[in-house]
């Protein structure tokens, strides 16, 4: 079988970034660094990049490129050629079934902006963006299992993620790198056009003020540690098998240490430069409406959909910046849904020997079929809910075992030794101190936290039976599916 592989760096450079880059950057990191004391969280956020998400970087990066295939490829051969008492395939099928759980949600915020591109023409929304969002277009119920009704914009929007998506990544890494270029300097554009448009409104310095006074006292403060390491993985799309399989791409002679430190960077400058974006603009609203900036603050969907859209009203040329912003989001989460699709995809095909496309159009209708669930009434409960389950244990369950694998059972140091090897910079080693303690240990300590919290009251206050179903119980079929598939037959073998 010919092996797809990238045409050149910068592929593999943009499709990485490509991947770390997305919703996690501009809505997510401005929230939590104004949450935790400012310039200090960004302290914090540098040292724990260079503590655990280079290294982890690197580390999935090694391990694609020494094993040359999917994450439940690697780690069989890797198990084989350690003679590991456990064949661990299996953690690499969770892990990318843990991002499979996520696109099928990831997809259907994308199908939220394609929808609102549509509305931003005519600033379809009115005055009361609230109630737009909430009622008419997502027709939220009262409770999780209050279903309502499906919205049909929303699943013609999810559609339309999905065939962008399976196009995306055709004929794998060939097609990826051709596309990149596109959806990973069009967002940044974009969002360089909203950080000169929000800086340059009235009250804007007031908001960036609010962003960035550091509070030196938070770094104290444990959540803080927690909110740090949690973004950096989310954010650098690792245990996740993605970038596995992407450095599985790589031709021979490239180097992996200096460009894991480069996609780390890039990933954390544009999440820095979004917090421009965002808190300039709301600045502006807190000084129009009279209030303070930390009231107009929101993370997540409630800023990209509720008072984003309520500012874009209040600016000249609305309708314009509407749709450049809905651009911007579907542009930054295009490339880390489909790194992830890819990834699955290659594992399937190193596992089955099935066709690419084949296996590509399985993956997207099957994520889809899903998808349908969160276009209901209750879709953002449930998203919210699976969200939270797949980030926190199925995340930290992959980065705890990953790094324990390497770092003890096959060796930091030979893991080391084969990066360097083929590396322009060497990688120090303090490398293996930070994949045999700082990962597994801090990886822990957040499964154990978040294990606490749930042993003491349910997620979100919803009911414990929906906790259970859209968290344990997911994490429950993806251990079995992974141990399962595990069992059956390699067909590649090489
Ligand atoms: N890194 C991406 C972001 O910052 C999101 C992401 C992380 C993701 N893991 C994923 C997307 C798995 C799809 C699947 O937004």
């Amino acid at each position: 079988m010919e092996e797809p592989k990238w045409s050149g760096r910068a592929s593999f450079v943009l499709a990485s970034i490509g991947s770390a880059i997305g919703l996690g950057n501009v809505w997510r990191f401005p929230y939590i660094a104004y949450k935790f004391g400012g310039g200090a969280f960004l302290v914090a956020y540098i040292i724990v990049l260079i503590l655990i998400g280079i290294p982890m970087l690197l580390l999935e990066f090694s391990i694609g490129y020494r094993f040359k295939g999917s994450a439940p490829y690697s780690f069989e051969k890797l198990s084989k050629e350690r003679r590991m008492p456990v064949n661990f395939e299996w953690l690499g099928w969770f892990a990318v079934l843990v991002g499979f759980g996520i696109v099928t949600y990831y997809s259907v915020i994308m199908g939220w902006s394609f929808d609102y591109m549509f509305y931003s023409i005519k600033t379809a929304w009115g005055e009361n963006t609230r109630e737009f969002f909430y009622q008419r277009v997502l027709g939220l119920t009262h409770g999780v299992f209050d279903l309502g009704r499906i919205s049909w914009p929303i699943v013609i929007g999810l559609l339309f993620s999905w065939v962008w998506i399976v196009l995306s990544i055709w004929k794998g890494a060939k097609t990826v790198g051709k596309v990149v270029y596109v959806t990973v300097t069009m967002p940044w554009v974009l969002l360089l056009i909203f950080v000169i448009r929000g800086l340059t409104l009235p009250g804007a310095l007031q908001g960036v003020n609010f962003y960035l006074t550091p509070n030196w006292k938070e770094l104290l403060n444990p959540a803080l540690w927690h909110a740090a390491i949690s973004q950096v993985f989310f954010s650098l799309t690792v245990g996740f098998g993605v970038m596995i399989a992407y450095a599985s791409f790589l031709p021979e002679g490239s180097d992996i240490v200096n460009n894991s430190i480069l996609i780390a960077l890039a990933d954390a400058a544009t999440a820095f430069v979004s917090g421009f974006a965002v808190f300039s603009t709301l600045g502006y609203y807190a000084q129009l409406q009279g209030v303070q900036v930390s009231e107009v603050m929101k993370s997540g969907p409630e800023l990209a959909f509720v008072t984003y859209p309520t500012i874009i009203s209040k600016l000249p040329l609305a309708s314009l910046f509407g749709v450049l912003f809905f651009l911007m989001l579907l542009t930054l989460a295009i490339d880390s849904a489909f790194s992830l699709v890819e990834a699955f995809v290659a594992a399937l095909m190193d596992k089955f020997g099935i066709r690419r496309q084949f296996a590509n159009i399985g993956v997207a209708v099957a994520a889809f079929v899903i998808g349908i669930l969160y276009t209901t009434g209750a879709g953002l409960y449930w998203l919210d809910i699976v969200d939270y389950f797949m980030n926190h244990f199925g995340l930290f369950t992959v980065a705890f075992l990953e790094s324990l694998v390497i770092g003890w059972l096959y060796g930091a140091q030979s893991m080391r030794d084969f990066a360097n090897s083929v590396s322009e910079r060497p990688m120090g080693t303090w490398w293996n101190f930070s994949v045999k303690f700082i990962v597994p240990l801090s990886s822990l300590l957040i499964f154990a936290s978040a294990l606490r919290d749930r042993i003491r009251e349910p997620y979100g206050g919803y009911p414990r039976l929906a906790e259970v179903l859209g968290g344990w119980l997911i994490l429950g079929v993806f251990l079995i599916v992974s141990i399962y598939l595990t069992n059956l037959k390699t067909k590649r073998s090489d």
